[in-house]
């Protein structure tokens, strides 16, 4: 399973990029509408600070499909390579990535059902992202809806992955990992939950006391010297 961020924060970001391997930065209105700044400016800083190779996934606003699709082209043109058209689950969505994913990867997004899900790739989505949380916190079993639709996507061979969106809580993370997920999409303060642990920290005190014990304040470097 890989990692993204789900965030248009730009100190987020910087700060995320450089302790974590994330693969991609991943946008909705809401997040991008959250940091009241210029949308160009925004999205063209976003790129700068994770550079080409990262995938960079902003959504599309438009009502129609032929509105979405003159978005994305446009996107593309400011973003560059490796720009995902995030593009909103239903009719016209799905028909707007029926003419995009000849040009660019697509994402369909707000995936709440199975069967959105083989909809979104069979139209030729790259990815389908499935909102967790949001369906967990209505006793629809949001983390068992994502594995299916990973495990559904890989049975039939699409060339399609799941993004799992929406989490709240490392045990949502870990049993998508488990159960087939491609790619996980974090809020910023969800990587330090993942990477932290007690006896981890304990364990690493424990090795400091016993250096210092002998060494002192010197480091490896130190005494190499
Ligand atoms: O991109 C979708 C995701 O950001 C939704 O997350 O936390 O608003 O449920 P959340």
């Amino acid at each position: 399973m890989r990692y993204m961020i789900d965030t248009a924060n730009i100190e987020e970001i910087k700060d995320i990029i450089e302790f974590f391997p994330i693969e991609g930065v991943t946008t909705n209105p809401t997040l991008v509408s959250k940091e009241k700044m210029d949308f160009k400016t925004l999205v063209t800083g976003i790129r700068d600070v994770i550079g080409p190779d990262r995938v960079f996934f902003v959504q599309l606003r438009g009502d129609t499909a032929e509105e979405m699709i003159e978005e994305a082209r446009a996107l593309k043109k400011l973003i560059g390579d490796n720009y995902v058209a995030k593009i909103p689950m239903g009719r016209a969505g799905l028909k707007a990535v029926m003419t995009l994913s000849k040009e660019m990867p697509c994402c369909v997004t707000a995936i709440c059902s199975r069967q959105q899900a083989m909809l979104a790739a069979r139209a030729g989505a790259s990815f389908v992202a499935p909102y967790v949380n949001r369906l967990d916190n209505i006793g629809a079993g949001g983390v068992e809806i994502a594995c299916d639709i990973a495990g559904m996507l890989d049975h039939y061979g699409l060339p399609c992955e799941v993004v799992g969106a929406s989490f709240k809580n490392v045990d949502q993370v870990q049993e998508c990992a488990m159960g087939g997920c491609h790619v996980v999409t974090l809020k910023a303060e969800m990587f330090d939950m993942l990477a932290s642990h007690p006896l981890t920290d304990s364990g690493i005190a424990g090795f400091d006391k016993d250096w210092k014990a002998f060494y002192g304040e010197n480091k490896i470097l130190d005494l190499l010297k």
